[in-house]
């Protein structure tokens, strides 16, 4: 497929999606969001594929929401429009995404890693929510997302001040699973989509949906929902092979995967 934002690739049953505005540091315009969730959304559709990662250029994941394309909005256009609900898209993927992080993360290209199931970060990469300097906030989530992954003082302080967290700032604050050397970065992340990739499907959708309904419920109504789909898994075949295979002391032939 041609597309004009993104490069995308299959290495196996990894969906690879390089974002490819090398000339506006991968600044996210509505035609980058559309191909992107739309790609995503195939990939999410897809036997073949079990994980995707995201990932930009060593200088830039995304350093923002295309500021020159939304400059001139009006009010009534920018809410008639909803020109943000396009990034509503990524709940709706039951497959996990993993963002491969170098250089900047600003404002959307922040929001878009959070939007992402979990971050891999090279030690160059640095995020931040600069939206304050343009007079505005952030938009695609960044202030609800920012404060449940690292917490109301930090979130606050970047919020409102447009300060960027280094790679190891953001690790020791939670907001990445991971901090890698920058020539390691790409390789390290599709070894984790490769391991996610390899799980028994049915499981991997069961378990980002019930981590994701951390986000949402209160601890008693999260555990029901946890117990509940615990006990359905046993349901499926893959759980069958899975604890066979244990018990047998060899490797599983997941039927799902
Ligand atoms: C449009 C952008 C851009 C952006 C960079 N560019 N960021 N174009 N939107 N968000 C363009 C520049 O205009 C320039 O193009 C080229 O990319 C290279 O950028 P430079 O600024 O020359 O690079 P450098 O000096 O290395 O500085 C890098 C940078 C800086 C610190 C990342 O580019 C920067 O501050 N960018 C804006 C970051 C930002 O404010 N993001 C939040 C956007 S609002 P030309 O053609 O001029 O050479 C947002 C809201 C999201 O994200 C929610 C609503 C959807």
């Amino acid at each position: 497929e041609s597309l004009e934002t993104l490069l995308v690739e299959r290495r196996g049953r990894v969906g690879l999606i390089t974002l490819n505005r090398p000339k506006a540091l991968n600044a996210l315009n509505a035609t980058l969001a559309t191909e992107l969730t739309g790609v995503l959304a195939e990939f999410d559709a897809d036997e073949a594929i079990g994980c995707s990662v995201i990932t930009g250029s060593e200088k830039a994941f995304a350093a923002g929401a295309d500021v020159k394309e939304m400059a001139g909005k009006a009010y009534p256009q920018a809410l008639l429009e909803d020109f943000i609900a396009v990034w509503d898209g990524f709940a709706r993927l039951r497959k996990p995404v993993i963002a491969a992080v170098s250089g900047f993360a600003l404002g959307g290209g922040c929001e878009l890693a959070m939007l992402c199931d979990l971050i891999i970060a090279s030690d160059s990469a640095k995020f931040g929510q600069p939206e304050i300097r343009l007079g505005v906030v952030p938009g695609i989530g960044g202030t609800q997302r920012l404060v449940r992954a690292i917490g109301k003082a930090k979130a606050m302080e970047m919020v409102l001040t447009g300060r960027m967290m280094e790679a190891a700032e953001a690790e020791q604050a939670g907001l990445v699973a991971r901090v890698v050397p920058a020539a390691d970065l790409l390789a390290e992340a599709l070894k984790t989509a490769e391991t996610i990739a390899a799980m028994p499907l049915p499981a991997v959708i069961a378990a980002k949906d019930c981590v994701d309904r951390a986000y949402e419920l209160t601890l008693a109504e999260g555990v029901r929902y946890e117990r509940r789909a615990f006990y359905a898994l046993f349901a499926s075949e893959d759980q069958k092979e899975g604890m066979a295979a244990f018990i047998e002391k060899r490797p599983p032939v997941f039927k799902h995967r």
